[in-house]
């Protein structure tokens, strides 16, 4: 990876952590959900409002890392608006790219988060909010990443 490409990841994980997108909590959510990464004791709750088979609204409270609030902020930008099946999708697809080993993967803002892949602790930091979002989206509980 070049320099300037990795200084471009740097910046959007920056950009996010810093001011992440759609952080806060929803009036009257359908689903609720924590996420607990117990390698850091790190903790992240996401919320989510479904419109019949959309996901009408998701947010997000974090205590966590750079990495686990850009992930969480990307998220609710890539899921807000679509049907819960391509939600589903969407959250699979994520977590296949970041606990793969795939090099050739298609660009986009998550690329960003791609760097974790070499550092298994970190994939969990990226991951917690994807699969407190599942959760959520089941109606809520309590997750831990493994
Ligand atoms: Fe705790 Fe990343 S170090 S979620």
């Amino acid at each position: 990876m070049s320099v300037d490409l990795r200084d471009l990841y740097q910046e959007i994980i920056l950009d996010h952590s810093r001011s992440p997108r759609n952080s806060g909590r929803l009036e009257q959510p359908s689903g609720e959900a924590r996420g607990n990464n117990p390698l850091c004791g790190d903790r992240i709750t996401v919320q989510v409002r479904l419109e019949g088979e959309r996901v009408a609204d998701v947010r997000f409270e974090a205590r966590g890392c750079a990495i686990s609030v850009a992930s969480a902020s990307m998220m609710t930008e890539m899921v807000k608006g679509k049907d819960v099946a391509e939600a589903k999708t969407i959250f699979e697809d994520f977590v296949a790219r970041v606990t793969g080993s795939d090099e050739d993967d298609e660009p986009g803002e998550l690329s960003a988060l791609m760097g974790v892949r070499k550092f298994p602790a970190r994939v969990k930091c990226a991951t917690l909010p994807w699969h407190a979002f599942d959760a959520a989206l089941e109606g809520g509980g309590e997750i831990t990443t493994e």
